[in-house]
């Protein structure tokens, strides 16, 4: 038996050597490949150690402290309530978004009222449910220093919602206006104002939004860290481009990126070349080519506080043209320009102002077609704004992003991004300053 085992064998032994060689070859083959770039799925776990670990989300103190302060303002205002749906606000005052309630035909509110007792005010807040949701309602994180503080108004099926919102706004008459956040739906305003005929049913004053617009301390250690690792997670993305490189596969990436940086619902307008130059993209996915630009507008979000960066960026490798070399210069110069102008107590018109004046005598100003900002926070985009006219104020705790942009369609749009913060001092500080701040060159992000 053994014998004849060694005798198959034998004849076959030269082939097995032929073998291993091509196995060999298709390994070094392979391996290099994969040492360049095309073949290589890099990793951005490190991403992660950056901060997401070490900010705290906001406290039961905080939020009971936006609670007071909307009581006071109120209460100052000699009015009596101010009135969301799950939104925006329901999240700042009462740490209910639409993540967490869904809306639906059948109205949740979230009322605050102002209440003197022993000569401070303090806020009550109230709660309208449908009542067959009444027990998923009390389910909701709403910060409280005692459960019974929250007052529950459960509105059956059959009944007027607003007519029993009512009760919880008309305990206290302290005036005749009732504040309704800005984003509550319609028939909710016309249904408050129907069973309210002597109140007048209106949006919040400056007094009241610039609570939110005021970002305190915990809110921007939150935005710094969502600002500092979204820009980690562009300049790691950065470092894997190749040309020839499409679109989608670059978008993929930096979405993957931010993700494993500890990041939520991460992602970036990706656009190289000519797409770049409609400032929110043109739908075609595009290779990248040899003289191309790429660029990198991400939003994420950390612990319900959105980061915004953007990033206009070439390869080693890339052919920049004389033209585009000079527009990422005045667009970088007008960022630079702007961000030292930034003052506590100036308009918000003013800052967009200075964008285009800088870009006017340099002949860009017509391609520079959107705003130069907007506030940031709990929303990537709310108020105040830096938009042309604007005379809203600049104040401390103000968060702003500082985006100006040239775009020439057919040829080329660069834009650069970084958000800002008004300090104590009155002056500007970025959000990404940890990380080194804006970008230094189209190869320096
Ligand atoms: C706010 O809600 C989140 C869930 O959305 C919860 O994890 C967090 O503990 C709540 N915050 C407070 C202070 O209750």
């Amino acid at each position: 038996m053994d014998e004849k085992a060694t005798l198959t064998i034998s004849p076959d032994k030269p082939q097995l050597t032929r073998v291993v060689c091509l196995l060999l070859l298709v390994y070094f083959v392979l391996s290099s490949l994969w040492a360049s770039n095309e073949l290589q799925t890099p990793s951005f776990s490190h991403l992660a150690d950056h901060c997401t670990n070490t900010v705290s989300p906001i406290s039961l103190d905080e939020f009971l402290t936006r609670q007071k302060s909307l009581a006071s303002t109120l209460y100052d205002l000699r009015q009596s309530a101010y009135v969301t749906e799950p939104s925006a606000n329901g999240l700042f005052f009462a740490n209910v978004s639409t993540a967490q309630w869904r809306l639906s035909e059948r109205p949740l509110l979230l009322i605050i009222t102002p209440h003197l007792k022993d000569g401070e005010v303090h806020p009550k807040l109230s709660v309208l449910t449908p009542k067959f949701e009444a027990t998923r309602a009390k389910l909701l994180p709403i910060p409280s220093a005692n459960s019974s503080d929250i007052e529950w108004i459960e509105w059956p099926e059959e009944a007027n919602p607003y007519e029993l919102a009512v009760t919880a706004l008309t305990e206290q008459k302290t005036g005749g206006t009732i504040f309704v956040d800005g984003s509550t739906r319609h028939f909710i305003v016309d249904g408050l104002q129907k069973a309210l005929p002597g109140a007048w049913v209106t949006a919040p004053p400056a007094e009241i939004k610039q609570l939110r617009e005021r970002k305190s301390k915990t809110e921007l250690e939150i935005m710094k860290c969502a600002h500092e690792t979204t820009l980690l997670a562009i300049r790691e993305v950065h470092k894997h481009l190749y040309i020839g490189m499409r679109e989608s596969e670059a978008r993929e990436m930096v979405a993957t990126a931010l993700a494993s940086a500890g990041l939520s619902n991460g992602g970036c307008l990706t656009l190289f070349g000519e797409n770049a130059a409609l400032p929110h993209g043109s739908g075609s996915d595009s290779l990248l080519g040899q003289a191309d630009f790429a660029l990198f507008d991400c939003t994420a979000n950390l612990l319900g506080y959105q980061s915004d960066v953007t990033r206009t960026v070439a390869l080693p490798t890339t052919a920049v043209s004389p033209l585009n070399r000079v527009i990422w210069g005045h667009v970088h110069i007008t960022q630079s320009l702007v961000h030292r102008s930034a003052r506590a107590g100036h308009p918000t018109g003013q800052l967009d102002d200075i964008a285009r004046e800088y870009l006017r005598r340099r002949g860009f100003e017509r391609y520079f077609t959107h705003r130069l900002g907007h506030g940031i926070g709990i929303e990537g985009h709310e108020s105040p704004y830096l938009v042309g006219g604007s005379q809203d104020i600049i104040k401390t705790g103000n968060a702003f992003s500082n985006e100006p942009g040239i775009y020439m369609e057919g040829k080329v749009g660069v834009r650069l991004e970084d958000c800002f913060y008004i300090n104590e001092d009155g002056k500007a500080v970025l959000l990404t300053e940890g990380v080194g701040g804006m970008a230094k060159s189209p190869w320096v992000p």
